[in-house]
């Protein structure tokens, strides 16, 4: 089975696709690429205040579009949390974790800016996640240029997975992003690739890839 476990494909709800038509062109890309499971995960941060809710009624909206059209995909339904003290503390009092597998949790960090944090400790929130049975992942830290080597390690050490996007490594994020996304795969501490889906023009980017390189037999699916 082929899964992908970070998308941003259900519409209208964040940053990735824009409408329903969109959706589901990004989710038929998917597909094409040969992913046979993908979990839809929008953001829940200070910017877009998804709840179990809003995410449902896209998710539902999504998946009739594709059954009318006939992509059969097997859409399942979670969130990217972001660990910001404008909706992390309300995820967890309201109990809005919806596991991805049973068991994962997609837990992001501020891409640039750390203080956004305020006085959430990822550590300590990962190791209570952990506590409860399930186990974080910690997307693309190969974007966060300010996390330290031994910050990411102590999160390694706790017990969280770490997963890296297909789109890192075809540049889709810069040099930068790129070289750590390599640096990371050769120190054997990622666990996971994901795509990360948010508009056509990562179709295009990590199409490319996968098409030119035959990197998937590489950065093999979960
Ligand atoms: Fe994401």
């Amino acid at each position: 089975m082929k899964l992908d476990f970070h998308s941003h494909i259900l519409p209208g709800l964040d940053d990735g696709a824009t409408d329903l038509a969109n959706a589901v062109e990004l989710t038929s890309a998917m597909k094409d690429w040969g992913f046979e499971r993908i979990t839809c995960t929008p953001h829940i941060n200070a910017l877009y205040r998804n709840t179990p809710e809003t995410i449902r009624r896209a998710f539902e909206m999504l998946a009739e579009a594709l059954y009318v059209k006939g992509i059969d995909v097997e859409l399942k339904m979670s969130a990217e949390y972001r660990l910001v003290p404008e909706t992390w503390p309300e995820v967890l009092e309201k109990n809005w974790i919806m596991p991805i597998e049973d068991k994962y949790i997609l837990t992001e960090l501020p891409i640039s800016k750390p203080q956004e944090m305020g006085w959430i400790k990822p550590l300590e929130e990962f190791k209570k996640l952990i506590s409860l049975g399930l186990t974080p992942i910690l997307p693309h830290p190969e974007r966060y240029f300010y996390l330290s080597h031994r910050d990411l390690m102590s999160y390694v050490d706790a017990g969280v997975v770490i997963q890296c996007n297909y789109g890192s490594f075809a540049g889709l994020y810069g040099d930068t992003a790129q070289q750590n996304a390599e640096n990371l795969v050769n120190e054997s501490i990622v666990s996971l690739y994901g795509t990360d889906m948010h508009n056509l023009h990562y179709v295009k980017v990590i199409g490319d890839w996968f098409a030119d390189n035959n990197k998937i037999a590489e950065y093999p699916y979960q």
